[in-house]
């Protein structure tokens, strides 16, 4: 039996998973969150009626299962064809995740889009995306060796400071706040915001424009390296990102920038996420239980080794 699972099925899992996050945005973004007051048949049938929003709810709705046919047999596969203990970690953990989304999913609908769960949804949706991605980590990626420690560390703080502007991206969304600075670069004419919605508005506008010189940085820390590629990818995935949130505001939000904001910062999360897959900062996902135990930063150090 082949030791990997077809890669194609698994980057059909990663394209489909992306696609359906992408078509998440587009359903609160054309407001058809609840076209579908009910959960898991859409006015009581499995054949909805077919009115637009109706449909963009119920394509998200069945893309949501294809995905997720998709995402268990290539972890499934995965978990029977590489037995080590890593692989088992990461593949269980990521059927629990999948099983939390669909859960989250119908609560989401069934108590009317709380913010907090349809963020919850979001963030839990990008953990299953880096989680398929260190999965299918190929073998040959150069490793630690190839890669200074500066990079490493600069790709794991960008994955954790990265995380917390895409959830507060996706509250700003979920809560309409997306014009709630209607202008730019002031908030309703000011340098600070006032209310709520405005502070998340503003902290996410001013953490991604934080975020792209520590992008830019990145890239020129692995400029030498195996990873400059993708180190370079990163940087210009942000700027496009920056770019794209500027003009969602500007333009008062129109639903194709919005999507594009939606699905550029999907692509910018699983880009940094391979990226540190190349540094070694996950070969403790993968090192075997016992290492565990050890102080971390030794069992790393045993891991990268192995
Ligand atoms: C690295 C930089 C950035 C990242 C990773 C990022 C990420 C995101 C994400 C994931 C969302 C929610 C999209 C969704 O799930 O539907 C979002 C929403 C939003 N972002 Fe950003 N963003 C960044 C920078 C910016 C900047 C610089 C601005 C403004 C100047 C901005 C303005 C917005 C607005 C207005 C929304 C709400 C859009 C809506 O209501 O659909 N973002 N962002």
């Amino acid at each position: 039996m082949p030791a990997r699972p077809p890669r194609a099925l698994a980057w059909a899992a990663v394209a489909a998973l992306f696609l359906l996050m992408t078509l998440g945005n587009i359903v609160s973004a054309t407001g058809s969150g609840l076209a579908c007051p009910d959960w898991p048949l859409c006015h009581g049938r499995l054949i909805p009626p077919l009115r637009p929003d109706v449909l963009v709810e119920y394509g998200h709705r069945l893309a949501a299962a294809i995905t997720s046919i998709l995402l268990v047999t290539t972890i499934l596969l995965t978990m029977r064809r590489r037995r080590s203990p890593g692989v088992r970690r990461i593949g269980g953990g990521l059927l629990v995740l999948l099983g939390v989304q669909i859960g989250l999913g119908g609560v989401t609908v069934l108590l009317r889009l709380p913010h907090l769960i349809s963020t919850a949804h979001l963030v839990n949706a990008l953990l299953i995306l880096a989680g398929l991605l260190v999965l299918q980590r190929p073998a040959g990626i150069p490793g630690p060796a190839a890669v200074p420690d500066k990079v490493r560390r600069l790709a794991v703080a960008g994955l954790l400071v990265l995380l917390a502007q895409l959830a507060l991206g996706g509250y700003v969304r979920h809560t309409g706040a997306g014009l709630a600075c209607p202008d730019f670069p002031l908030c309703s004419g000011d340098l600070l915001p006032r209310g709520w919605l405005a502070v998340a508005h503003w902290v996410h506008r001013w953490l991604g424009m934080t975020l792209l010189p520590f992008f830019i940085h990145l890239a020129l820390a692995a400029r030498r390296t195996p990873l400059a590629r993708s180190g370079w990818t990163v940087a210009a995935l942000g700027g496009l990102q920056v770019a794209l949130g500027i003009l969602a505001v500007v333009l008062q939000l129109p639903p194709a920038v919005r999507a594009a904001h939606a699905a550029v910062g999907y692509a910018l999360w699983g880009t940094l996420v391979w990226l540190s897959l190349g540094t070694g900062a996950w070969s403790l996902a993968f090192a075997p239980a016992r290492a565990g135990r050890q102080p971390l930063l030794e069992a790393a150090g045993a891991a990268r080794v192995s």
